[in-house]
C-alpha cells in the first residue's frame, strides 16, 4: 500500500501534528528519491527508533552545479512510493521545487570551512544547497530525530555542525554505508554506470580498505596513505580521480600525522558519472601498541 503523500508544507505540518497528538515521536529521512537499500536501511532505523516516519523525496536544485546531473537525476516516484509503503513509512513529503523555493527566495545556510574542502572544492555551492534544504526540511517536518547515511560523510559532518551552531532541536543519527557484495557503496548514480565502469567502480572501496589496512599496519604519514589510495584508483580502467583525501574526522583538515579518528574519502569519475565513498578509521594509539 502506498503511504500518504503530502506536497505542501501545510499538509505535512498537519499530519505531523496529528501524530504528535497521538503521542508519537517523529523521525525524518531526507532523500532525493531513486530509493535503494541504503535509503531503506535509514527508513528501517527510523521505523525502529521513532513512532511516525516521514521520508522526504525532493531532488534539490540548489545543491546541483550548472553542469551537473539535475535534469537527468532519476525520479522513479511510483517505485519509490512502493518502497516507502513496503517499509511502513507513514508520510512522504514530495514537494514541487516552487514549494521549497518560491519566487523571491534569498536565504541560504553556509557552514564555512567544512563546506569548502573535498566535495566542496569540486562542487562549488553544493553544501550551501544541502544545508539550506536540510534546515528547511527540519523546519517543515520538525522531527525529533533525523537519519543520514555515513555514505555522505562530509554531508553528515556539515549537518551536525549546522544543528549545533544554529541550535536546531533535532537529533541527528547516522547509519552505516550499505554496500553491494563487491564493496561498491549503493548510490542512485550507480545506475548510470555501464558494465565495465561498474566493474571499475569497486576501486573506490578497494582504495579505502587499502588505506585502512596501511593505517592499521602502522602507517602514520597521511601523504603515503593518500598516495596509495590514489594509485589504487588510478589502476582501475576508466577511473578519473577527483580526490583521495585523508582528513581529521572532526575538522576535515589534512593532519601532519595521523591520530584520533580520521576520514578516508575518495571521489572518482567514470565518464560523466561521479562517485564518492568514505570510511572512518580510529587510528590506533601508537603508545599503547
Ligand atoms: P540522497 O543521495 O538521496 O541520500 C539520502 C540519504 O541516504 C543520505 O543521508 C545518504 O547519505 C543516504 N545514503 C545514500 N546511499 C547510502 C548507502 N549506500 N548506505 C547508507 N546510506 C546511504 O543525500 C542526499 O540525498 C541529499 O543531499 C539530501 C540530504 C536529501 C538533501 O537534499
Amino acid at each position: 500500500m502506498n503511504p500518504t503523500v503530502a506536497a505542501t508544507v501545510e499538509e505535512t505540518r498537519q499530519a505531523v501534528a496529528a501524530a504528535r497528538r497521538r503521542g508519537l515521536s517523529v523521525g525524518l529521512v531526507p532523500t532525493m528519491g531513486a530509493l535503494h537499500e541504503g535509503h531503506a536501511s535509514l527508513i528501517r532505523a527510523a521505523r525502529r527508533q521513532t513512532g511516525f516516519v516521514v521520508v522526504s523525496i525532493f531532488v534539490n536544485p540548489t545543491q546541483f552545479g550548472p553542469h551537473e546531473d539535475l535534469t537527468r537525476y532519476p525520479r522513479p516516484l511510483q517505485q519509490d512510493l512502493e518502497v516507502c509503503g513496503r517499509e511502513g513509512v507513514d508520510l512522504v513529503f514530495h514537494p514541487e521545487p516552487a514549494t521549497v523555493y518560491p519566487p523571491g527566495f534569498c536565504t541560504y545556510v553556509e557552514v564555512t570551512g567544512l563546506q569548502d574542502v573535498m566535495e566542496g572544492a569540486f562542487r562549488a555551492g553544493h553544501f550551501r544547497g544541502v544545508a539550506t534544504v536540510v534546515l528547511k526540511l527540519f523546519n517543515i517536518v520538525q522531527p525529533d530525530v533525523a537519519f543520514f547515511g555515513q555514505k555522505d560523510g562530509q554531508q553528515v559532518r556539515i549537518v551536525r555542525q549546522m544543528v549545533a551552531d544554529l541550535d536546531v532541536p533535532v537529533e541527528v543519527r547516522v547509519c552505516p554505508t550499505v554496500r553491494a557484495a563487491d564493496g561498491l557503496a549503493l548510490s542512485s548514480r550507480n545506475a548510470y554506470l555501464d558494465p565495465e565502469q561498474r566493474r571499475g567502480a569497486t576501486a573506490l572501496h578497494a582504495a579505502l580498505e587499502l588505506g585502512r589496512s596501511l593505517i592499521e599496519g602502522g602507517e602514520r604519514d597521511p601523504e603515503r596513505v593518500r598516495g596509495a589510495m590514489a594509485a589504487r584508483i588510478g589502476a582501475a580502467p576508466g577511473a578519473v580521480l577527483d580526490y583521495a583525501e585523508v582528513v581529521a574526522a572532526d575538522s576535515l583538515r589534512r593532519p601532519d600525522r595521523l591520530r584520533g579518528r580520521v576520514m578516508l574519502a575518495v571521489a572518482v569519475r567514470f565518464g560523466s558519472t561521479r562517485l564518492i565513498d568514505n570510511v572512518l578509521v580510529d587510528v590506533p594509539d601508537t603508545h599503547s601498541v
